[in-house]
């Protein structure tokens, strides 16, 4: 009787020893290593940034014809001088350039301008119209709407000035249809 009450004892003084060991371990790499945690969640934090750098591969654009109510036709204009006049003529019955003239391309015909030498990938969507959201993606990134296309342009990544710049398109195209 007294032996197991013995052994109780002890086993008592080792429990309390272990515990006040690891909390001591515990408070000394606290104060030793104060930054600890910190590195933890930056270590957990890292997978997910490398998940949202691979997430532009596969780009889920936004519809954009909410935008186009409140779009600025001026900046669209401004854009359109700046990005896509040194190979697209904008003005009625322009000259095709390095890329075809671009008046009326709003519920166009995909390949609408007669004698412009296109690709086949553009050709070959011959028989779609250009619709606002067709030429949203076209002009985020022309590479990946028609894949072999040759319209060099590396895509517009604001949805803001894609808007303006496609209300101001819709203001050049008397055919357009209401977004
Ligand atoms: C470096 C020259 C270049 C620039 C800059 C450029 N384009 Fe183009 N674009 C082309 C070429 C070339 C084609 C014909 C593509 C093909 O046939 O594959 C084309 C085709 C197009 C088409 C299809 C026309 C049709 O008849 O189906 C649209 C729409 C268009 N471009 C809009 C734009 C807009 C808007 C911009 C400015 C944001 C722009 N492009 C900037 C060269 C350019």
């Amino acid at each position: 009787m007294s032996n197991s009450l013995e052994m109780n004892k002890i086993f008592a003084a080792v429990l309390t020893a272990g515990v006040t060991f690891g909390v001591a371990g515990l408070v000394a790499r606290l104060v030793v290593h104060p930054s600890a945690p910190q590195q933890a969640a930056i270590q957990v934090g890292e997978p997910a940034a490398a998940q949202a750098a691979a997430a532009p591969a596969a780009p889920a654009l936004e519809p954009i014809t909410p935008l186009l109510a409140a779009a600025n036709v001026q900046n669209g204009q401004q854009l359109a001088q700046r990005q896509c006049a040194s190979c697209h003529s904008l003005n009625e019955g322009g000259r095709n350039g390095v890329g075809p003239n671009l008046y009326g391309i709003v519920g166009a015909k995909h390949a609408h301008s007669e004698g412009f030498a296109y690709s086949a990938a553009i050709r070959g969507m011959a028989s779609k119209p250009w619709t606002y959201e067709e030429l949203n993606a076209w002009i985020a990134n022309p590479r990946a709407y028609a894949p072999g296309n040759k319209m060099t342009y590396a895509g517009m990544a604001s949805a803001q000035s894609r808007a303006d710049l496609l209300a101001y398109l819709r203001s050049i195209s008397p055919n357009a249809p209401a977004p």
